[in-house]
């Protein structure tokens, strides 16, 4: 397992701000920025795609997690790998070759990682596991900011790290939708180690929010 991270979810910022609110949660000791990309087919909402996330790479130096909430993301990983991400996530759901599409981030220089919906059970990373740097959890179904935490997903995260530890590797485990000063220590417990957090982060004072945040996720700044 890495590090304990805090991911703003850019989703949840003011787009007519992103810089300056990007400049801002790097101040505040942030290391990730969790990318949100929406098809509108995959997820009932469409967010943003290539271009602002090649524009937004410029200003920034923050680990790019984007997370594809899409249908056949085949198509684009070399192109999402291009404008700037540094992790690509795709979900087992959106995937008929899971294993090839890894691959091909792999093949892309990036790491790579595979997302489960809170309905999709966690048998079916049973021969990925090994190939990937890390599995996002969602605990909320996709396609918006600001649902609340799912309590059933709390019994996932904790199978899912005593299988990793069982199996003696080092994934991550990522933790997206309504994660908030409420419910980072119940996550943080369970065994989750990324925390993506869009509303509690971007909802009022940004560095107070994360300060905050880190402080119950006991994570030293
Ligand atoms: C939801 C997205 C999340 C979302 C989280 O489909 O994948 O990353 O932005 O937002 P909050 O933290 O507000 O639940
Ligand atoms: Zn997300």
């Amino acid at each position: 397992m890495g590090k304990y991270e805090i991911a703003p979810s850019m989703l949840s910022a003011d787009f007519n701000r992103l810089g300056e609110q990007f400049q801002e949660i790097e101040r505040a000791g942030v290391n990730w920025l969790h990318v949100d990309v929406m098809d509108g087919q995959f997820v009932p909402s469409v967010s943003f795609g290539m271009p602002v996330i090649k524009s937004i790479r410029k200003e920034s130096k923050l680990f790019f997690d984007v997370h594809l909430m899409m249908v056949q993301p085949e198509r684009y990983i070399q192109d999402f790998a291009d404008a700037g991400a540094d992790m690509i996530t795709v979900h087992a759901e959106a995937c008929t070759h899971l294993d090839r599409v890894l691959q091909q981030i792999r093949q892309c220089g990036k790491k790579a990682a595979v997302a489960l919906n809170p309905a999709t059970p966690l048998c079916v990373l049973d021969y990925v596991l090994e190939k990937v740097d890390m599995v996002l959890l969602m605990t909320v179904n996709p396609g918006f900011g600001g649902q609340s935490y799912l309590e059933s997903c709390t019994g996932k995260i904790q199978q899912l790290r005593r299988r990793i530890e069982e199996l003696g590797l080092s994934v991550d485990i990522e933790v997206d939708g309504g994660i908030n000063k409420s419910t980072v220590r119940t996550v943080k417990e369970a065994g989750a180690n990324i925390f993506v957090a869009g509303s509690a982060v971007f909802g009022g004072n940004i560095t107070e929010n994360i300060q905050e945040l880190s402080k119950l996720a006991e994570i030293g700044r």
